[in-house]
């Protein structure tokens, strides 16, 4: 039996059919269970922030797991500490909490917000504010605060206190965020959503609101954050300053691990409020740093905006792109012919990996140290396929 016949036996049905068994990676490139080599632009969905089997946090976690691997949350590692640290200093906020996931992340930021909605205005000023588009994971919480109505209903009843806004309609938001408002949360660039950039004059709305109505102002960063976007975070890229976001994905370069950063809040958690097992254990927060580590001193974020630049101008030209957006390395093809579920698998044929973000759109986020040559194969691949469907 193959490794897919096996999976599809022995595994839950809860994904689409996989088409690939995957063996082997190494920088931007992956290998198939027939020995085929695929130019790798999902990078595990903007998680592979050094490419596959980077030595940094591959070290880095082996020496820590024979250090010291696990002690729980009722102990102070030091690792955890160093990564809070670390992120402080680079993202601004000031205090950090460590799960194991995207929506364990935006779980806590949901969390958080009500804390400080009940701390400061009572029980009443509960609710979470959402865009229309949005993606926050799959757990309870989270799949509230998501937008897409068929990854929800059959699992309703879902928590209440949440309502959704269309993106960058400030007027529906300003009649959404009020006294009973405890956040809003936003990904200041929608991810599954399809790769949709939210307008400067929306995230300043939504800060002025906020402020207005003593809410928090959450991003979800979990896709966007750590270099992908050409700024350590996407937030930097503009004049808004949210008071939490969610991390995850790329944060260790392919290992489990989940952030939620804020400012020092003292309507915040109190001990007991939160938490998580795995959370902050020392081998992953030693991968983390050793990736952090290595996107600053090989200037990752600078590589991110240059083969960013260079890809959207490239993939523009391109006969049968319509358009081409998103920022740095996270970067949304979208298709005149549309069939971007097509155009993935004649990408495949063509030895390049990328995933249809929706049913018009290819979404392209490798790993931060994809090369300009790398970048120029996977624009030729995608004229060879568009020419021979034209
Ligand atoms: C913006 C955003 N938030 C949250 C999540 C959920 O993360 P996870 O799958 O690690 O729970 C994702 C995953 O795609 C995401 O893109």
């Amino acid at each position: 039996m193959s490794i897919v016949d096996r999976g599809s036996e022995a595994m839950m049905a809860n994904y689409p059919p996989r088409p690939l068994a995957i063996v082997r990676g190494e920088g931007c490139w992956l290998w198939d269970e027939n020995g085929t080599r695929y130019l790798d632009l999902v990078a595990g969905i903007a998680v592979v922030t050094l490419g596959h089997g980077h030595p940094a946090p591959v070290a880095a976690l082996a020496a820590q797991s024979a250090v010291l691997d696990h002690v729980s949350n009722l102990y102070w590692s030091e690792p955890a500490i160093a990564l809070a640290e670390r992120l402080n200093s680079i993202s601004g906020f000031e205090q950090a909490f460590f799960c194991n996931s995207g929506a364990e992340a935006n779980e806590a930021a949901i969390k958080l917000a009500r804390r400080h909605g009940h701390e400061t205005g009572g029980v009443d000023k509960h609710e979470l504010v959402c865009l229309e588009g949005a993606f926050h994971g799959r757990t309870l919480g989270a799949l509230q605060a998501t937008w897409s109505p068929p990854k929800k209903i059959p699992f309703e009843p879902l928590p209440a206190g949440f309502r959704h806004v269309p993106r960058n309609d400030i007027p529906a938001l300003r009649a959404a965020v009020g006294p009973q408002t405890a956040g809003v949360l936003i990904e200041p660039i929608q991810g599954e959503g399809g790769v949709q950039v939210v307008d400067e004059a929306f995230l300043v709305a939504a800060r002025e609101l906020c402020d207005q109505h003593g809410a928090l102002l959450l991003f979800d960063e979990v896709q966007t954050g750590i270099g992908r976007c050409g700024a350590w975070f996407a937030f930097q890229r503009t004049s808004v300053r949210p008071d939490a976001i969610s991390l995850a994905k790329g944060l260790a370069s392919g290992m489990p691990i989940g952030a939620l950063l804020s400012r020092r809040l003292t309507t915040g958690f109190q001990p007991g409020d939160h938490g998580t097992t795995f959370g902050g254990s020392p081998p992953i927060a030693a991968a983390a740093l050793a990736t952090i580590g290595v996107v600053e001193r090989d200037d990752l974020i600078g590589n991110a905006q240059r083969i960013g630049a260079l890809l959207t101008t490239a993939l523009t030209a391109v006969p049968g792109v319509a358009e081409v957006r998103g920022a740095g390395l996270l970067i949304a093809v979208e298709l005149v012919a549309g069939d971007a579920a097509g155009v993935t698998v004649a990408m495949r044929e063509q030895g390049v990996i990328v995933n249809a973000v929706s049913e018009t759109a290819l979404r392209l986020c490798p790993p931060l140290v994809i090369t300009a040559e790398q970048a120029a194969l996977a624009v030729e691949a995608l004229r060879t396929v568009l020419v021979a469907r034209a």
